[in-house]
């Protein structure tokens, strides 16, 4: 089958962080299987740690392939092109998607197409709403990313803001860290902090200024670390709640009020938000209540969409399998930071 008939498959890597993941979707959007192995080794260490993610994937990347052809009931030669992540993440985690996926489209003799894991991430919303398109404010906040980002076409956009140091997901993974939750943070704050009141502490907000569409989480680090040390255990123990949800207010209250200030200022009636932060039920309730006050719809893919997987991955690729834009077997992984169509 070629591009210029209307129906094809692909089948989908990710493996840029700890999630091993592997999909086949249509080019409408359906997901016809998304498997998603999570490495639970790193929570131990606080922290992924590379050696040990290749490792895994090595280890997973063929049953989880063949996994999601058979969720899919699809076989080897009913799909049409084979997609990857291959920037930005861990090198070495990277790599053994890339080196994967390039040995299958060699041997089966099929398209490869490359795939920037944050454009991955932009795409998760087409999985829930296949009819969205720009013009609209993107707001991508991952673990290693948090920005800002207008697109007036589908690849056309303009970063309108970006972190100057950690990232939201970061900056929930590190909180969590110095309160002793445990990894990964944001999801364990986000548990806590619903039976928290997130008026206890005033944690700073970074570069809380008009015009500023940049973000900083270096100083809330400082803060927290300063609280800790400064206050007695009982009373920490106690608040655990508490701190988490002022906390979750002092990462996301900033991403909403910078989101919701652009699009009023520059007219735009959408945000879509994307990334591991997206699933935070907090910025969810916070961005959707106070967009819809400002007349702004907010977009948010379904839970299982914002985190790493595959069939972002995929939904990413329809746009290139159309155009026919496919890599060569000298396609290599690198790891530079940020949203960039490769
Ligand atoms: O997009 P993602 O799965 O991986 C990267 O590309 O980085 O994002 C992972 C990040 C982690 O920092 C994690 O703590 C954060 O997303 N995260 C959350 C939640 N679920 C995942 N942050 C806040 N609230 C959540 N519910
Ligand atoms: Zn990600």
């Amino acid at each position: 089958m070629t591009a210029s008939e209307n129906t094809f498959k692909i089948l989908s890597f990710e493996t840029s962080c700890d999630d091993t993941s592997t999909a086949v979707i249509d080019n409408n959007y359906h997901v016809l299987s998304n498997c998603i192995s999570s490495q639970l080794v790193h929570e131990e260490f606080g922290g992924v740690v590379p050696e040990l993610a290749s490792r895994l994937h090595l280890k997973n990347i063929m049953w989880l392939t063949r996994l999601a052809l058979k969720k899919a009931d699809t076989s080897l030669s009913e799909i049409q092109a084979i997609a990857v992540s291959i920037n930005p993440g861990l090198i070495g985690s990277l790599l053994v998607g890339v080196s994967f996926a390039k040995s299958l489209a060699y041997a089966t003799q099929k398209p490869l197409i490359a795939i920037n894991h944050m454009v991955g991430h932009l795409y998760a919303i087409k999985l829930d709403y296949p009819d969205l398109e720009p013009p609209y404010l993107a707001l991508v906040a991952s673990g290693g990313h948090t920005e800002l980002v207008y697109f007036s076409a589908r690849q056309k956009y303009e970063i309108i803001g970006r972190t100057r140091d950690d990232a939201a997901g970061e900056a929930f993974d590190k909180a969590a860290k110095l309160l002793g939750l445990g990894y990964p943070g944001g999801p364990l704050i986000d548990k806590l902090a619903r039976q928290g009141n997130r008026k206890y502490i005033a944690f700073p907000r970074g570069l809380d200024r008009k015009g500023d569409f940049d973000f900083s989480y270096s100083g809330l680090k400082t803060s927290i670390r300063t609280y800790l040390l400064k206050t007695p255990q009982e009373v920490v123990q106690t608040h655990q709640a508490d701190i988490a949800a002022s906390v979750q207010a002092a990462i996301v209250d900033i991403m909403v009020k910078k989101a919701v200030n652009y699009a009023v200022s520059k007219q735009v009636s959408r945000i879509v938000v994307a990334g591991g932060v997206a699933a935070n039920s907090y910025l969810r309730q916070s961005l959707s209540s106070q967009g819809s006050r400002r007349g702004i719809e907010v977009y948010f893919p379904s839970i299982g969409y914002c985190m790493d997987n595959a069939a972002m991955i995929g939904a990413a690729a329809i746009d290139k399998f159309i155009r026919q834009e496919f890599s060569g077997l000298e396609l290599n992984a690198f790891s530079t930071k940020g949203l960039r169509f490769v």
